[in-house]
């Protein structure tokens, strides 16, 4: 394919070497939604400034624009700047700074409440939500209606870092939530307008040949090679931002090895059966 760079849209084309560092793949067009899509940084670091008025509603907008499962609109957020409540959030959560900092954090949560309470008003079964079918669903469509919200936001040039870390304590994240059964925060999202002296940079990926197949996949030598030299440009990039310089493997791999890299994670299924949910 062809690359069109419009003038307008140099940083665009530069945020793609960013993203890549070698072996920038072949674009059909750069424009403003791309530009924004490849820019993407997680931001960490918070101006202390109260955000616009009617801030939630519009990313809560956006959220629910993306699509849902069957129209099911199975997820709820609850968007919590009470500064003692997300000290208390940011606690179970492995106490991460940058949920202190922002001054709005959303919890995006997995809800099968919703359905079965309308079940039981019915007076009609909602045996399906007792599926660990309906558990993916439900945390496929909560992510959509996420990643939208954040799309939006940095189209409004705020930032925001994705937060796993609630996981660490669901039941007493619910419960500081005040969450009926069945309802699980599946992730937070700190949200504030970027601090420009303590900037995030565009992070590299894995080069296309290791993630792209096309009809079949495959896993070999060309998947070798690329991770080897994303390794290398990690590297780079970890030096740069004076970060401790490891392998992705080397990361990735700490982060999968067994149950002890979970920060608790590894009983979760028993949590959320606790919580109410199926999983059948
Ligand atoms: C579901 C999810 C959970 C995450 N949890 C955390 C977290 O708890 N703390 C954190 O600092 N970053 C968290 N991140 C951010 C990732 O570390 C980040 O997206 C990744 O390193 C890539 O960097 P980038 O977003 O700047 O491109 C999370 C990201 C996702 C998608």
């Amino acid at each position: 394919m062809n690359q069109i760079f419009s003038p307008t849209l140099t940083s665009a084309a530069a945020v793609l070497q960013d993203r890549y560092r070698g072996g920038v793949p072949d674009v059909v067009e750069l424009n403003a939604t791309l530009d924004l899509l490849f820019s993407h940084r997680s931001v960490r670091a918070y101006l202390p400034e109260k955000l616009p008025e009617g801030i939630v509603e519009t990313l809560v907008a956006a959220a629910q624009s993306a699509s849902s499962s069957s129209n099911l609109q199975i997820w709820s957020v609850v968007a919590v700047e009470d500064v003692a409540r997300k000290a208390r959030l940011a606690a179970l959560a492995g106490n991460q700074r940058h949920i202190l900092e922002a001054p709005l954090f959303l919890l995006w949560i997995l809800d099968l409440h919703r359905l079965t309470a309308l079940g039981e008003a019915r007076g009609e079964p909602a045996g399906a939500l007792t599926y660990l079918e309906s558990f993916v669903l439900g945390a496929v469509d909560t992510a959509l209606a996420a990643q939208n919200a954040v799309v939006a936001l940095e189209s409004l040039g705020l930032g925001a870092v994705y937060i796993g870390g609630i996981r660490n304590h669901p039941a007493a994240v619910a419960a500081e939530l005040g969450l009926p059964p069945q309802a699980f925060a599946l992730f937070g999202l700190a949200v504030g307008k970027p601090d420009p002296t303590r900037p995030a940079r565009v992070k590299p990926r894995l080069p296309q040949d290791v993630v792209l197949f096309r009809e079949k996949y495959e896993w070999g030598d060309a998947q070798q090679a690329g991770i080897a030299a994303y390794n290398e440009r990690l590297r780079a990039f970890q030096s740069e931002q004076g970060l401790p310089v490891l392998d992705w493997t080397v990361q990735a791999g700490a982060r999968v090895r067994g149950p002890e890299a979970m920060s608790g994670r590894a009983g979760l299924r028993d949590v959320l059966q606790r919580l109410g949910f199926g999983l059948r």
